[in-house]
């Protein structure tokens, strides 16, 4: 470990910080975590957490779902204005409107602001997503902001899917990453499985062996003999692979970078603890009302 990893996992246990964070962050972020996982695994971590204070280390809207969740807890974040640009990209007026003109249940994707998930009648995030719009009854379902996410869930629901806001709701990272260039990495590693998050492109999602939030990525090559991955999501996920499967080879799509995760850094993680702040803070009326399709997911799930 370096000296300012040292010098942070002391001060976070001195203070009592339990720290969490996103399997996008950078390595040397990924190696001071106490848990690194996807948006659904941190999320149900935070309704177990013995901790008083945690340090998010992620994007905005994963450290307002833990707030949400604790709402007595103290989380705190390195940099306010690391935020989900697709989060932002949905309204609430869209919900309203969507609901409205089709009477259907509306799925928010995690990835959404609070005064979004305020109108809609449940969550799911990427590893429950399929899951969740099986249980709905209703074979039409409204679900946004990722129209990507939305159409895969569609292909393996089998169910009407209408994407809200439609064709501006995406990931820049993942729906920008070329299909050429999965292609080439095909030809390049012709023995390897191609893994892809459920936000790319539905054609990439075609070409790809399987598919799944960053956990279930995680879980597949421990579960085939095979030993090379192509993996098709944000890049820095492949430390997380590699330093969990010593023996087998990952590659990344160098091009998808996440540059919202990446505004943290060591420097600011260890400023924040410092100092102590910046301290999520949530509207009591709006973070009580946005926490009950959050909590329906995990009735749900059940
Ligand atoms: P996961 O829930 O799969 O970690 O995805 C979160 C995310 O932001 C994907 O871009
Ligand atoms: Fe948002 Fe995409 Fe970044 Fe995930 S990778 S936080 S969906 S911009």
């Amino acid at each position: 470990m370096e000296k300012i990893q040292e010098k942070i996992r002391k001060l976070a246990k001195e203070k009592g910080y339990m720290i969490l964070a996103h399997n996008y962050q950078i390595k040397e972020i990924q190696e001071i975590a106490d848990h690194l996982g996807d948006s659904l695994q941190l999320a149900r971590l935070a309704t177990k957490l013995n901790a008083e204070k945690i340090l998010f280390l992620g994007v905005d809207f994963m450290a307002e779902t833990i707030k949400m969740l604790n709402p007595e807890k103290k989380v705190i974040v390195p940099v306010k204005a690391a935020t989900c640009p697709m989060a932002n990209s949905l309204d609430p007026e869209m919900i309203i409107e969507a609901k409205k003109k089709y009477n259907a249940p509306f799925v928010i994707y995690v990835n959404s602001t609070m005064k979004s998930k305020m109108y809609a009648d449940v969550a799911c995030t990427s590893a429950n997503a399929v899951e969740i719009v099986k249980k709905l009854n209703s074979d039409v379902v409204l679900f946004g902001p990722d129209k990507n996410l939305a159409a895969y869930v569609a292909r393996k629901t089998g169910k009407k899917v209408i994407p809200v806001p439609g064709e501006t709701g995406y990931c820049y990272v993942h729906n920008y990453i070329k299909i050429d260039d999965v292609l080439k990495l095909k030809q390049k590693y012709p023995d390897a499985k191609v893994i892809s998050h459920p936000e790319v492109p539905e054609e990439i999602q075609k070409v790809s062996d399987y598919i799944g939030s960053t956990s279930q990525m995680e879980k597949i090559p421990g579960e085939i003999e095979d030993k090379k991955f192509i993996i098709v999501t944000e890049k820095d996920m492949v430390n997380k692979l590699k330093n969990k499967y010593k023996e087998k080879e990952f590659i990344p799509v160098d091009t998808a970078i996440c540059n919202n995760m990446k505004k943290n850094t060591l420097k600011n993680v260890l400023k924040a603890l410092e100092n102590e702040e910046f301290e999520i803070e949530i509207d009591k009326e709006i973070a009580d009302k946005a926490v009950l399709p959050i909590k329906k997911m995990f009735e749900l799930m059940e």
